[in-house]
């Protein structure tokens, strides 16, 4: 009786197994584990003709084979689920699901995030400004009257005459420095808007702005947060320069050149054969924009830069075509 049990339980096991579909399942379930014709119940009555001193070890098996098989039994039901969905077509919970299309940040998105994150780590605290901005924070709060030549190096679209789409994030330092009193901390992330396009220039881009204003502030601080930013962005070995140049609300101003990666400075039509790649504008505050939110000059000092992070990201991947960001090609974007 006891091959004959454990026969039954390897039958039963195999066709458990097999069972794939919850009408094959319930078939099973009659034919082994039913109270009435099932069997398993079929052996357990022959018990009584077992001699007297095995039925307790006989009966013990046959109940611990049961109770194994209904185990089983309920764990393959899960698996299968016995519900039918809304169409009443049998659904099979163990088939793998199907998988929808994964979306992902836009790259552009990322490096921002990332250059944000280098400088929340160093102490500075982010706030964005809007897109349509007024000429007067645009231009004429950053000591850039009506007029001046310097209004020229951005190819400004207007909405009307004293409302444009802002051509650099600087205009945040402004509408800052009006409402606070130093020492500030800030970065500005956000999209800025020139009529120029090539393979370095889009007329939609983005830039994070930079600024930190207080006390004996000096050309060296800024050094040292822009080479520090850099090291973490890039590496520690990529050569950077500070190049002198002008921004009407910087004094002394310099431009920030980083060795181009995609021909390691040996020259090429990215960095237009300069084996470097201007990133930002930075200087000292000038001196009449501290005076334009009302601080005074003899007291306060402080540093601005403003990066594009199109070409930051060109670097980073090795991009060498600046129109690759917003072309949408998904072949392209699906890389980062
Ligand atoms: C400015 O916009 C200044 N506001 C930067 C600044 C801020 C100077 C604070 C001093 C103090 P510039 O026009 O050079 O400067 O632009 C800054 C950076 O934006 C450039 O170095 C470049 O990396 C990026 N950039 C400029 N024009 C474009 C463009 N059309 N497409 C993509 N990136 C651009
Ligand atoms: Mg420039």
């Amino acid at each position: 009786m006891e091959t004959q049990l454990r026969a039954l339980q390897q039958e039963a096991l195999d066709a458990l197994e097999q069972a794939a579909d919850s009408a094959s399942l319930e078939a099973f379930r009659i034919t082994y584990l039913g109270r009435k014709g099932g069997r398993l119940t079929a052996i357990l009555r022959q018990l009584g003709s077992a001699a007297p001193e095995e039925r307790p070890r006989l009966g013990q098996l046959a109940n611990e084979i049961k109770a194994d098989l209904e185990r089983r039994f309920d764990e393959r039901k899960q698996v299968i689920g016995g519900d039918t969905g809304a169409s009443g077509q049998q659904i099979d919970l163990s088939l793998p699901g199907r998988y929808l299309p994964f979306g992902s940040l836009h790259p552009i998105t990322q490096v921002m995030e990332e250059i944000c994150a280098i400088f929340e780590g160093l102490g500075f605290a982010v706030a964005e400004g809007p897109d349509v901005e007024a000429d007067y924070y645009n231009f004429e709060a950053l000591n850039i009257p009506q007029h001046h030549p310097a209004r020229d190096m951005h190819d400004t679209f207007y909405v009307t005459d004293s409302i444009l789409l802002r051509t650099h994030t600087s205009p945040m330092q402004a509408r800052i420095m009006e409402k606070q009193d130093p020492p500030l901390r800030y970065i500005s992330p956000g999209k800025v808007y020139r009529c120029d396009s090539d393979i370095t220039h889009t007329p939609m881009f983005h830039q994070v702005e930079g600024f930190l204003v207080d006390r004996d502030v000096s050309f060296a601080d800024l050094k040292g947060v822009l080479t520090s930013f850099s090291q973490r962005m890039f590496s520690s070995d990529l050569a950077l320069r500070f190049r002198p140049s002008f921004f009407p609300f910087t004094e002394p101003s310099a431009e920030v050149d980083i060795a181009c990666v995609i021909c390691s400075g040996k020259g090429c039509r990215v960095c237009k054969q300069t084996g470097w790649l201007e990133i930002l504008g930075s200087g000292l505050i000038d001196p009449a924009v501290l005076t334009q939110v009302g601080y005074d000059p003899d007291i306060y000092s402080g540093f601005a830069f403003g990066m594009g992070v199109e070409r930051i990201a060109m670097l980073k991947y090795g991009i060498d075509d600046i129109r690759l960001y917003y072309e949408n090609d998904l072949r392209f974007l699906s890389q980062f």
